[in-house]
């Protein structure tokens, strides 16, 4: 795992965006996974434009969404759903069969999950994910206590993840669960970026950067990635005691 660290969020999203261009210039058929979130939305709308500008060529992308919050509609605008029709998959115009994205209103949602799995296994794997972290340390909704190993799956979101999560929405909303891809898909993943700004995250990357590796501290599994970036802004990185 590499710790990059940034002057601020431009500059962060910046280098997140350009990777991810790069990569897509080097392999055409980049399957990209990415989380939703306040965090990557400059990267997102940084990514679009690069494509547009420098022409080029998504047409052979694939893209998967890391999670949901189970039981919201697709048009709540505070969706994972939402975020990526909006910011990237509409505007890159992506063919339905180049995407995929959990069905949060799914009668079987284990079914989703197998899905998902299955999508994920046709695609050969996830060449790059880019994760944000919460204020309890999970990836996507990969809660305290998940396994390192699971696939796909269903969970019961904690306290801090139902309270932080209102952010999104503009109406009262109930979450109580959450689908997700799991670590296992993260560990193989080629490349994995989590991505973290401001003070308010400089904790919880202190712990996942510096603590132990341990599945009640979920982000402390990018210590166990290959190919891991932490992409951190200073105030994100304003505790880590190394120099980094
Ligand atoms: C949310 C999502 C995650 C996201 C994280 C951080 O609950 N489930 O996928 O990365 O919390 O979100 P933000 O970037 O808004 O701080």
């Amino acid at each position: 795992m590499i710790i990059k660290r940034f002057k601020n969020y431009q500059d962060l999203s910046d280098f997140a965006a350009s990777d991810i261009a790069n990569s897509i210039k080097n392999k055409p058929s980049l399957v990209l996974c990415m989380a939703s979130g306040d965090t990557p939305k400059l990267t997102v709308d940084l990514l679009v434009k690069k494509l547009k500008e420098e022409k080029i060529d998504y047409s052979k992308i694939t893209f998967i969404g890391l999670d949901e919050w189970v039981s919201l509609p697709p048009a709540n605008t505070g969706s994972c759903h939402y975020f990526f029709q909006n910011k990237l998959i509409g505007p890159l115009e992506l063919k339905p069969a180049q995407y995929f994205l959990f069905d949060a209103l799914a009668d079987d949602l284990q079914n989703e999950c197998k899905k998902m799995d299955e999508f994920i296994d046709e695609k050969d794997g996830i060449d790059l994910m880019l994760v944000g972290i919460g204020m309890n340390g999970h990836i996507g909704f990969n809660e305290p206590g998940v396994s390192f190993n699971n696939l796909s799956h269903v969970i019961a979101l904690d306290e801090t993840t139902r309270s932080v999560g209102k952010k999104y929405f503009s109406e009262p909303v109930e979450l109580t669960k959450g689908i997700t891809i799991g670590f296992k898909h993260l560990l193989n993943a080629g490349k994995v970026f989590l991505m973290a700004n401001g003070s308010k995250k400089a904790e919880v990357i202190k712990k996942a950067v510096e603590g132990p590796v341990t599945d009640n501290f979920p982000a402390s599994v990018m210590q166990k990635h290959k190919n891991g970036f932490v992409l951190v802004d200073d105030e994100a990185a304003s505790l880590l005691s190394k120099p980094h």
